[in-house]
């Protein structure tokens, strides 16, 4: 079966609350473990950094409904990619609270990512932990 990783940054609602916050992650864990959608979704506080996998449909379709969600907005995909494995095979979808500091981030993200994730993957998402936490400009 082709598999598909998507990995994509938005900015959250300005008024996002923590019960927002709670109603998406539990939609998307429903949802995805229906769908045979894994992933990772990290919170700074004003950004989002998801990365979702699974079937092209499934994540072409996700993507869809995303982009028409008003809870976060400047939805922009970073890396498309066909993959021949998983790299969160047991999450349906893990949300990773973040601190808006690079390096208190890059450490809570560092910690709570698969051991058995790819360098690739693992530096992939540190790179982008970093575009969010807004010491590079992107
Ligand atoms: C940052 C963010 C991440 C989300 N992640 C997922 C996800 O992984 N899977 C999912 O089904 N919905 C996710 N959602 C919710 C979808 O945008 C959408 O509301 C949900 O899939 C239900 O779609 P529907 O209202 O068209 O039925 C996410 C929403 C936001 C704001």
């Amino acid at each position: 079966m082709t598999l598909k990783s998507l990995t994509y940054t938005s900015l959250a609602r300005l008024d996002l609350t923590a019960d927002d916050l709670e109603a998406i992650h539990r939609t998307a864990r429903d949802v995805n473990a229906l769908e045979g959608v894994t992933g990772l979704l990290i919170f700074n506080g004003t950004h989002f950094l998801q990365i979702i996998e699974g079937s092209p449909a499934a994540i072409d379709g996700l993507v869809e409904r995303l982009r028409q969600d008003r809870r976060h907005s400047g939805l922009e995909v970073r890396d498309e990619r066909e993959v021949s494995e998983r790299s969160f095979p047991d999450w349906s979808m893990e949300l990773v609270r973040v601190s808006a500091s690079f390096f208190e981030a890059k450490e809570t993200v560092s910690d709570r990512l698969p051991e058995t994730i790819s360098d690739p993957v693992r530096d992939r998402v540190i790179r982008m932990t970093e575009a969010i936490s807004g010491t590079v400009s992107f």
